[in-house]
């Protein structure tokens, strides 16, 4: 086992040699956590030799090279994703939906082959992501690195998403020679697997995603998939996207004789395999292995929706080949989805803090997998429609890996009558009354009312929420009451049906989050089941989080798709409230990450009379609206580079990531329009057009001190 050594490094060590140490070290750490799940670290002791290493490298850029652990995110993507062939088509498996099924591919399997050969084989988690092929070339010092990371895509031709793969920590950067000979592998390989969202990653996505005001994700897959093609590099490292590896290919063909093998090379040489794969030796076998993992769904922490058997052997999957689009020699066995029939006993329209009215079923509680279940969201009017749903009907419900079940469909037999209360959609809001609109386009309702008071109560809970103002105490309960509203308004257990909407009946002590700031002692006091302890809590945690800082508050105002991270950008470009406030669409858009979408929500947002009063009102009861401003520098903001020739330390890639991420243009030929050539060793035709043109010409050095 590597010692770790504890900081400071001891200085006997070159700049490069500590750096070479701390990346060995990071690797080493990277693998026990991602890969072995055993980390030796803690977060802070591993960060602490990251920012060591980040620190080093900036003081001798030199030395940076791309599979530096430092290095997993870099520039975006400018264009989108390029388009790439895929070394043998990514296919996609048959499925078997019961033990009957799975006897009839053992038994077509063991008939395509001769009789006296054993069939062996081997039954891998089925994981509920989507397929990723990384590709390896060969590296400094005979190692191995990263070159590339292709989606699935069609089969034929994947998305290159390389950016992104780099930013999931369970993808080895670089495979050391040693690992490389240890396995026997070429320098050049191709690694297939599965990306995966685990589900605490989900649901804290689909939080941040809720804060912002954007829709959820439905599910860890569709997640995993719109992260993975996300065009910005670092929000996708937030999200802690996690691979699985299951194939070793060389140029299109798998690499090694057994797929039992296959896994076991893959996690020596440093890619995570999932440990609950196993070689078995009869389908008997196999039918045990399914009814163990069925029940491992609900303790995994990522989703899997079944079991993939594949033959073990390589030369016997070659002669059992393939039909249209799946191979013979594999099949998924899928799991039943978690459904459940239970009674509709009404629906609640629940409105958000953005004013949308979702319309949420109202269940008999019934157990599925596991969990009860008594609440599954409709979504939406045309949902109820399409489902043509009643109450008093019987409903299938599923829970699969989306956040809140949904029901599929009305089941209708002897047992089961239907219901028959429509259900209509309010055309007023049930808590407010104000009449509902919707926009062209748009299938959600929507309450445009600013004061509707279950608006008030998400908005005041939004505010005091975890990762925003973080005031402990103010929880429903405690806003509901400050509202003088009952707990459940607006909340869960108000079912309202078309008779009516409920009444505000209690005097309010707030009605505003302004209002928070003005509160009394006597004002705590006088609630019910409030005492002086509470009281006195309560206002300490809301006089603290006067100190919160302008990202805070700008989180808190809930302006749509102004997330944590935007928030943060933004108060560090603009320093204070005042300035962001009068900033036009244009200079909100000069902020990395800001696009006009988020530009002119902002812009909407301080439009609004009551906004701006309220962010005057929350300054002149003392909020901190100001941050540090720390100016993003675009150093090479409008000018274009060419590169040619091979840099000493640089690859094309990071010199072009870097190129980027300081503002500037990369383009693959030169004109006259171009600023710089970037000339290596070896540099051709391009050198000569940029000396004919009058182009300056740089090199490696002087790029880097172009940057700065
Ligand atoms: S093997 C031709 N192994 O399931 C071989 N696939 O329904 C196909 N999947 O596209 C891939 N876990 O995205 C394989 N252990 C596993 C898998 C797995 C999940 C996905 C994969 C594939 C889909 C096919």
């Amino acid at each position: 086992m590597r010692i770790f050594i504890i900081l400071p490094m001891p200085s006997a060590l070159t700049p490069d040699q500590e750096i070479q140490e701390l990346r060995d070290q990071l690797r080493h750490h990277e693998y026990l956590y991602y890969v072995d799940d055993a980390p030796e670290l803690t977060d802070a002791q591993y960060d602490a030799l990251m920012n060591r290493l980040k620190k080093l490298e900036e003081k001798h850029p030199e030395l940076v090279t791309t599979d530096s652990p430092s290095q997993r995110v870099g520039g975006k993507p400018k264009d989108g994703f390029a388009k790439m062939p895929h070394s043998r088509p990514m296919l996609s498996l048959d499925n078997a939906y019961n033990e009957e099924e799975l006897r009839a591919w053992d038994q077509r399997v063991r008939e395509a082959l001769p009789s006296s050969e054993a069939v062996r084989y081997v039954c891998e988690l089925k994981l509920d992501g989507l397929s990723l092929a990384l590709h390896y070339v060969p590296g400094a010092h005979g190692s191995s690195h990263l070159e590339r990371g292709l989606t699935r895509g069609d089969g034929s031709i994947g998305e290159d998403v390389t950016s992104n793969v780099r930013t999931i920590r369970s993808v080895p950067l670089s495979v050391s020679a040693a690992k490389l000979k240890a396995v026997g592998l070429p320098q050049s390989f191709e690694v297939r697997g599965e990306v995966v969202l685990p589900q605490a990653a989900f649901v804290k996505m689909n939080e941040e995603r809720e804060a912002a005001g954007m829709a959820a994700a439905a599910n860890p897959r569709n997640a995993a998939a719109g992260t993975i093609r996300t065009l910005e590099p670092n929000i996708v490292a937030q999200r802690r996207l996690d691979f699985y590896a299951y194939f070793l290919l060389k140029d299109g063909e798998f690499l090694l004789p057994q797929q039992s093998t296959t896994l076991e090379a893959l996690r020596t040489s440093g890619f995570r395999v999932n440990k609950y794969a196993k070689a078995l030796k009869s389908i008997d076998e196999v039918v045990k292995f399914i009814a163990d993992a069925e029940p491992l769904r609900d303790s995994l922490g990522y989703e899997i929706d079944g079991v993939v058997i594949k033959v073990d052997a390589t030369a016997q999957q070659k002669r059992l080949g393939f039909t249209g689009k799946a191979p013979r020699w594999a099949i998924a066995y899928k799991f039943a989805a978690r459904a459940g029939i239970t009674k509709l006993e009404g629906v609640l329209f629940q409105v958000g803090r953005t004013g949308k009215v979702t319309p949420v079923a109202a269940l008999t509680p019934v157990l599925i997998g596991g969990t009860t279940v008594s609440r599954a969201t409709l979504h939406n009017a045309d949902e109820i429609a399409r489902l043509g749903v009643r109450i008093g009907d019987f409903v299938s419900v599923e829970r699969g890996g989306d956040v809140i079940p949904k029901i599929v469909e009305v089941v209708e037999d002897k047992t089961h009558l239907r219901g028959t209360k429509e259900i209509v959609f309010p055309e007023n809001c049930p808590v407010c009354s104000s009449e509902l609109q919707k926009i062209e386009g748009e299938v959600d309702w929507r309450c445009v009312n600013n004061s509707c008071p279950a608006r008030v109560r998400e908005e005041l809970l939004h505010w005091s929420a975890r990762g925003v103002m973080n005031i402990e105490g103010l929880g429903d309960a405690m806003v509901a009451q400050l509202l003088g509203q009952s707990a459940e308004l607006g909340g869960d257990a108000e079912v309202v049906t078309e008779e009516g909407a409920p009444v505000v009946t209690r005097k309010a002590l707030i009605r505003t989050i302004g209002d928070l700031y003005r509160l009394k002692r006597d004002d705590l006091l006088s609630l019910e089941r409030v005492g002086e302890k509470t009281a006195d809590a309560l206002l300490a945690e809301i006089e603290r989080s006067k100190r919160a800082g302008l990202a805070r508050v700008l989180l808190g105002l809930g302006i749509r798709f102004v997330g944590e991270r935007t928030a943060q950008l933004l108060a560090a470009h603009f320093g204070s409230m005042d300035e962001l406030m009068s900033a036009t669409a244009e200079q909100l858009e000069a902020v990395n990450e800001v696009g006009p979408k988020v530009s002119q929500a902002i812009v909407e947002f301080f439009a609004v009379e009551k906004n701006v009063e309220l962010v005057k009102d929350l300054a002149s009861q003392g909020l901190e609206m100001t941050a540090e401003k720390r100016v993003t520098t675009s150093t090479l903001e409008g000018l274009t580079f060419v590169l040619t020739g091979t840099l000493p330390n640089l690859t094309r890639e990071l010199a072009k990531e870097k190129i980027e991420s300081a503002g500037g243009r990369v383009s693959g030929s030169v004109s006259k329009k171009t600023n710089y050539l970037v000339a290596g060793e070896e540099a051709g035709s391009k050198l000569d057009k940029a000396t004919s043109l009058g182009v300056a010409v740089l090199d490696e050095a002087g790029l880097l001190e172009l940057l700065g």
